[in-house]
């Protein structure tokens, strides 16, 4: 076997998705330790939140996943609505390229700064899996206004966040002088100050190269998230604690009707 042989997951006889692409990246760091069924469950706990976000509405003819990194859940998008036009982004371009191949997706580029981008067009479903759970929140707020941008009329956001269930566990791992989520122990007391005092805690990882962008661990309570978004324009669809995987808080918003945002 050759080290550039893709790998190939095993799926289930139960898998209620056969028709999803085996195919995965050497590269996909979401594959830890090779639990193959774990990481198909993420896919689907991300479509059970999707589709009580697409409840009443039709059927999405656009999904941006973003940020796809390589897949883990644009497999699980790809199986349940093979009819929509696909599209994916990530600041990291193999993880475009591969998304893009793979799942037969439009690749979209990313960058830190999301007050200028943009993708040129709407889309009806928009995924943000584990992306403002490490962005501060000047950013998250920009990333919330891009998300707005880019959402058809009727169109939904599905955006996961690190909440109070999170915030328990990095307690806890903080308090037997462990560190949070790969912060140090001192920078994860300041971030679970932020986040007790304000609703919002942030630190940036110690390997971050702030040169290209802040990202590390941010914690946020439903109530800080959710006014954040109403703040930036948006309407709340729900909000459930810990409903990704059972670990992250999810958020669903749309474009209020007859909002003529550009
Ligand atoms: C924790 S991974 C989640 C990947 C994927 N959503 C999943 O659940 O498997 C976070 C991803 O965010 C991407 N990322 C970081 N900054 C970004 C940015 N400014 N725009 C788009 N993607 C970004 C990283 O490259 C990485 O793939």
């Amino acid at each position: 076997m050759q080290v550039s042989d893709p790998k190939r997951l095993s799926v289930p006889p139960d898998y209620p998705y056969q028709n999803v692409v085996d195919i995965v990246s050497r590269s996909d760091e979401m594959l830890a330790g090779e639990d193959y069924a774990h990481y198909l469950d993420v896919g689907l706990s991300a479509l059970a939140n999707v589709a009580l976000a697409l409840k009443g509405r039709t059927s999405p003819a656009s999904i941006l996943d973003m940020p796809c990194g390589h897949g883990r859940v644009t497999r699980a998008l790809k199986a349940a609505f093979p009819d929509s036009a696909l599209f994916v982004s990530d600041i990291d371009s193999d993880s475009v390229d591969f998304c893009a191949r793979t799942f037969g997706a439009h690749g979209l580029a990313s960058q830190p700064d999301f007050r200028t981008l943009d993708f040129g067009r709407r889309f009806d479903l928009i995924w943000v899996g584990s992306l403002i759970t490490h962005l501060p929140a000047d950013v998250i707020k920009d990333f919330f206004r891009f998300v707005l941008r880019h959402l058809t009329e009727g169109g939904v956001a599905v955006v996961s966040m690190h909440g109070s269930y999170v915030a328990g566990r990095i307690v806890a791992s903080l308090l037997q002088g462990g560190e949070a989520y790969g912060v140090d122990n001192v920078a994860g007391w300041r971030m679970v100050d932020g986040f007790f005092a304000s609703g919002f805690g942030y630190a940036n990882y110690p390997t971050t190269d702030l040169s290209v962008q802040r990202y590390g661990v941010a914690l946020a309570t439903g109530r800080w998230t959710c006014k954040t978004v109403r703040r930036c324009g948006g309407e709340i669809v729900f909000y459930q604690e810990h409903a990704w995987d059972r670990h992250h808080d999810v958020l669903a918003f749309a474009r209020p009707s007859g909002d003529r945002q550009q």
